[in-house]
């Protein structure tokens, strides 16, 4: 299949990136990072989530962070919802899009959200109907699809199966997550192919960690399935509170440069995309997880 001409990304670094953070984030660094994401051209910035602050005590300044942002005209500014607590909430805030998360794991459900696959289906399914009802568009996001910390292997029919759930629903996007970033390419298409059976390419999404450093490759192999939307985080912030050893997201610059170089257009500002990664970091104490940032700002 040829490569897709046109690629969007959906940076989830104020979201996955920072939801792991142990030191605590001020909101209006929250806040600066989003509006430096949305100034290099990102399209998509996953804002924070709407969860239990007992589980995630980093996002607990939800509403804050909605409040301070300043919404650019094309940008979605979208958060996650485990529940219709967590939906009331960011409707309250001012959210116009938002993410339900399952797994395709029995085990990482339980972890993550604290009820089985099915329970958390049936319990996303009211909330997909409320958003409708208010006009908030709804992606889907699927975990554990290239394996699970606790069970380990995930048949590709388990993403499928939860992957058509989501979509049937009502959700317009489903996110395929490697949460513990342990897939490999052809992995990756087998996994691909056995969802595409049921949800069309063209509402696919690729969501990988770079645990093992595997992620722009399976990228690449996604790109030629047909993918052509992916999350990433800016500087490789991040990994899930609730998958140990879950490092970050791969690198946004990492994607751009990926992109830039097959001649897939993104529209995102390479250089300042590179610079707000360094300025976070710098926030955060370390330095960028982004390979392509760290070389391009060495020169
Ligand atoms: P629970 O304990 O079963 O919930 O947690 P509950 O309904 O029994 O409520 C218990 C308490 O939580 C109550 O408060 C509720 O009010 C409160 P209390 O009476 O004890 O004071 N509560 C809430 N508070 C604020 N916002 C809410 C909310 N809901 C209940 N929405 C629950 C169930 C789903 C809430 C919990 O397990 C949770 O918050 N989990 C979120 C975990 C999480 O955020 N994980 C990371 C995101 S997923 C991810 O990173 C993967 C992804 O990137 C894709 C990939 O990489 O694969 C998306
Ligand atoms: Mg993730």
């Amino acid at each position: 299949m040829a490569l897709p001409s046109k690629v969007k990304i959906v940076e989830v670094g104020p979201r996955d990136g920072l939801q792991n953070e142990k030191q605590n984030v001020p909101a209006a660094t929250k806040i600066e990072l989003i509006a430096r994401l949305g100034a290099a051209g990102l399209k998509a910035i996953e804002a924070t989530s709407f969860v239990s602050p007992k589980w995630v005590p980093q996002m607990a300044d939800n509403a804050e962070v909605m409040a301070g942002i300043t919404r650019l005209e094309g940008v979605a500014y979208p958060v996650l919802t485990p529940n219709m607590k967590g939906l009331e909430a960011a409707i309250a805030a001012g959210a116009t899009e938002v993410a339900v998360f399952g797994a395709a794991s029995e085990a990482f459900s339980q972890k993550n959200i604290n009820c089985s696959v099915i329970e958390s289906l049936e319990r996303f399914r009211p909330l997909v109907d409320a958003a409708e009802e208010a006009n908030v568009k709804v992606r889907g996001y699927v975990s554990c699809v290239l394996g699970c910390p606790y069970q380990g292997e995930v048949a590709p029919q388990s993403v499928a199966d939860v992957a058509w759930a989501l979509l049937e629903m009502g959700c317009y996007e489903i996110s395929l997550g490697d949460t513990i970033g342990v897939g490999t390419p052809e992995k990756t298409k087998d996994m691909i192919e056995a969802v595409a059976k049921r949800v069309p390419l063209k509402k696919l999404a690729g969501h990988f960690h770079d645990t093992y450093g595997m992620a722009i490759a399976n990228i690449y192999a996604a790109l030629q399935s047909g993918v052509a939307v992916f999350d990433s985080s800016v500087a490789g912030l991040g990994g899930c509170p609730y998958a140990a050893g879950a490092s970050g997201n791969v690198a946004s610059e990492d994607v751009v440069y990926l992109l830039n170089g097959l001649g897939i257009q993104n529209g995102i500002d390479l250089t300042a995309l590179a610079q707000t990664g360094a300025w976070i970091s710098e926030k955060l104490g370390r330095s960028s997880n982004s390979r392509v940032a760290r070389a391009l700002l060495a020169k």
